[in-house]
């Protein structure tokens, strides 16, 4: 009697092999009801993987059609480099687009009228000036291209090279001149409240995102060719 229930707990293995056998059969269950989600999951990460593929192929091929549409360049667009015909000289060194130099000296002499002194600092640059001045003061200054980027336009890239650009100083304070401290001149205040009228906008304001401030710099909008050269910026700021 005494050996049968020592044989008895002997059973035991038996009832653990069953239990073995019973989590197969469960993780099999699971396997079963969960591959349809685990075939969908795969299938996704498959069509997602295809997709980026698909897309860098054309960045490859139309690399203009995704990001930075606009062209630019640390911040600048592009701007082409205005015919020799198209330009005047106004004064010594002075040169702008002839569409803006009526309008550009009726400003100076409207304001002359209000006891106001406009002096032009810089109107026309060509692309192999713009390249002097971007490379040469970044090497002196120590800059890299990033930073001279944030006060000067890459050759190719400034609003000079459109003939519509105008850096404008007060005549009786020239250590104003390419400072953002001419915001203070009286000249200044007075294109603030007059330069519209002659179709002068303010390139680049405070708020700018890639350029700095700079209130001696303007641009002409009052002729089709000028506003098509503007359109982008226009619409982008
Ligand atoms: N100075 C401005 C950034 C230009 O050249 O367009
Ligand atoms: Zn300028």
């Amino acid at each position: 009697m005494e050996q049968k229930t020592d044989l008895d707990e002997f059973e035991i293995p038996f009832a653990q092999r069953t239990y073995l056998r019973n989590t197969n059969s469960s993780l099999l269950k699971k396997i079963i009801i969960f591959s349809p989600f685990l075939f969908l999951l795969f299938s996704l990460t498959v069509l997602r993987f295809v997709e980026n593929m698909e897309i860098a192929s054309l960045n490859i091929f139309f690399p203009k059609t995704e990001k930075n549409q606009d062209g630019r360049i640390l911040g600048h667009l592009p701007y082409k480099e205005i015919s020799k015909e198209k330009l005047v000289l106004i004064e010594p060194n002075i040169e702008v687009h002839i569409d803006m130099k009526d309008s550009l000296l009726k400003m100076r002499e409207e304001a002359r009228k209000d006891g106001i002194y406009l002096v032009f600092l810089s109107g026309y640059r060509s692309i192999n000036l713009q390249n002097e001045i971007f490379y040469s003061l970044k090497s002196i200054r120590n800059q890299v291209a990033f930073e001279r980027a944030r006060v000067s336009a890459p050759p190719g890239y400034s609003e000079h090279s459109t003939g519509f650009a105008i850096d404008i100083g007060d005549a009786t304070q020239r250590e104003t001149d390419f400072e953002t401290g001419f915001e203070n001149t009286n000249a200044f205040k007075w294109l603030l409240k007059n330069a519209a009228k002659f179709h002068f906008k303010l390139s680049f304001n405070k708020n700018n995102k890639y350029i700095d401030y700079e209130p001696w710099h303007w641009r002409y909008e009052g002729s089709i060719e000028a506003l098509k050269v503007f359109e982008s910026s226009n619409r982008k700021s």
